[in-house]
């Protein structure tokens, strides 16, 4: 690689993963997605499958960059690569939160910004973190009070609000579909103090004991925990979600008059919350940029990308211009070798048994719009897949958006997910503003604008009970494959947008075309398409 700056990037943390950046190339992935298990921590498999991709050995790598969760990492910490190799020197560690900070700020392309990161907890209880970055670095101006307990954040009450619903402390998506069907009136109860841009939560302890004692504190009858199915769930969920509406436009709007800075990035597990994000771009009239791998995805990415700034001594900007694809792409013949195989076994290259017949497309888009358009589910897999947690058209299960039934059908044949979580539209770029209350971009599902009411009935599986849509905006020059397929069901059905959910039901989103078919074959998907040229149909379908 000569003179090029390689760094690669490893997270410690849950969404443990990889990240190698070398020049203008990136590669990364989270663990989860190699070893199959849900959030899971480790980076082995990811370096591994990132030093491969990039055609990189560690020798050629010039630093190393960790980060974690709870207590900072010491300055000796290696992870163990001194045995494989690399000088203990280039091994070092980042701040978890100025690792989000360098992923929002690297992807979004502007020249300077005002950095604002919220999550759970990064290092040492801080759960807000605000930077100002240009080129030059990025400085941390401000954050939750030191000594305020990590409860009073707004990742870790809007989690113990999760929890009392019963969901795990990553599911805070859960919540926040949910609350769309509340009334956030009906608990009138301040969750949060804001004073300047310091959050000052009412929690003193995580998780739902935390919402109980303070529940309890203030004369507030909550029921029972573990109940997301009662109706006052809802406007529990809702409750959290408007507080954390506020609590987030009140810091936004008094950093950026501080600091005289509209370009706002966002970024930690709190910035997930699309609707949030869609409160803080109307409400504060920021020009917001969340990064796709807002959560501790990104964490492997932020953490490559500070590498890069202490190897050449300038922060690097690599925007993403509509794309959050880093993995490896597959070749024809890997794909076809899936096909082959026994989806589980992996064995036997011809079996009596399989479910499917394949065959080669010239155009596997406009093939798989007319599967859409006949009402058929099917799997879509193009290019490398995504490195955050949302499906954006490389490793998608893509469905007709038109009937409210659809969303039914889904989650009973494939996705067995709760009847309350919408699924999200990808639209064709030129045509969003038609369909949607959207005046820019959005390629990411980062934010929730307004269906259009006139088409509300057409898009009826994908407006969620709020009249809301996690809108994907697809470029075609950025999704060539995606857009011809969203473009052909337009002509076959009028509506330029497609139902877009990730490739996965309750496992981590495939990754390798093996994966896809074992997908393909253990649920009651009708279909496989590759965008690359092949389509496997179920028999019988
Ligand atoms: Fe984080």
């Amino acid at each position: 690689m000569g003179d090029t700056p390689i760094a690669v990037g490893l997270n410690l943390g849950h969404d443990g993963g990889c990240a190698v950046v070398a020049g203008d190339q990136v590669v990364a992935i989270a663990e989860e997605r190699l070893n199959r298990a849900r959030y899971s921590g480790g980076w082995q498999a990811a370096l591994a499958y990132c030093l491969d991709a990039a055609d990189l050995t560690l020798a050629e790598v010039g630093i190393v960059v960790f980060s974690c969760v709870g207590p900072r990492l010491e300055d000796a910490f290696t992870g163990g690569l001194e045995r494989y190799g690399v000088d203990p020197r280039r091994i070092v560690s980042v701040d978890h939160h100025m690792s989000h900070a360098y992923g929002a700020f690297c992807l979004s392309g502007a020249d300077e910004a005002l950095v604002v990161v919220a999550d759970g907890s990064g290092n040492d209880h801080q759960t807000e973190s605000y930077f100002l970055a240009d080129r030059t670095g990025l400085t941390r101006v401000g954050g939750n009070r030191a000594g305020r307990p990590r409860a009073g954040g707004i990742g870790a009450t809007y989690e113990a609000v999760t929890n009392w619903l019963g969901f795990d402390g990553q599911e805070s998506g859960k919540t926040m579909a949910l609350a769309s069907y509340g009334d956030p009136k009906a608990i009138d109860l301040p969750l949060f103090d804001v004073i300047d841009a310091h959050v000052e939560g009412h929690l003193e302890r995580t998780h739902d004991r935390g919402l109980a004692e303070f529940a309890a504190a203030s004369g507030l009858d909550l029921g029972r925990p573990y109940a997301w199915s009662e109706p006052r769930a809802r406007d529990l969920a809702a409750w959290v979600q408007a507080q954390t509406e506020d609590a987030l436009v009140g810091v936004v709007t008094h950093l950026m008059a501080e600091h005289r800075q509209t370009n706002v990035c966002f970024s930690g597990g709190v910035a997930m919350n699309c609707v949030a994000n869609e409160a803080i771009r109307r409400r504060t009239g920021a020009n917001l940029f969340v990064p796709p791998p807002a959560s501790d995805r990104g964490q492997a990415l932020g953490n490559a990308l500070c590498g890069i700034h202490q190897l050449t001594g300038s922060v690097p900007s690599l925007p993403l211009v509509g794309r959050d694809s880093f993995g490896r792409t597959y070749t024809d013949d890997e794909i076809h070798l899936a096909l082959r195989r026994h989806p589980f076994s992996g064995l036997a290259e011809r079996h009596p048994h399989r479910p499917f017949a394949y065959r080669r497309e010239s155009d596997p888009a406009v093939a798989a719009a007319e599967l859409i358009a006949q009402g058929k589910l099917i799997g879509w897999f193009d290019g490398g897949s995504e490195l955050g947690a949302r499906a954006l058209g490389s490793r998608s299960i893509l469905a007709d958006p038109r009937q409210e039934a659809t969303r039914d059908v889904l989650n009973t044949r494939v996705k067995h997910r709760e009847f309350f979580r919408p699924f999200a539209p990808a639209v064709l770029d030129e045509h969003a503003g038609t369909w949607f209350e959207i005046d820019r971009a959005s390629p990411y599902m980062l934010f929730a604008p307004q269906v259009r009411a006139p088409h509300r009935d057409q898009l009826a599986a994908v407006t969620h009970v709020d009249g809301s849509a996690r809108v994907q905006t697809v470029d075609r020059t950025v999704h060539p494959a995606f857009h011809r397929l969203i473009a052909r069901l337009g002509d076959l059905t009028g509506v330029p947008v497609v139902l877009n959910t990730s490739f996965n039901d309750t496992e981590p989103i495939v990754e390798t075309p093996a994966h896809a078919v074992a997908t393909f074959c253990h649920t009651d998907l009708d279909a496989l398409v590759f965008s690359s040229g092949f389509v496997a149909v179920k028999t019988g379908v």
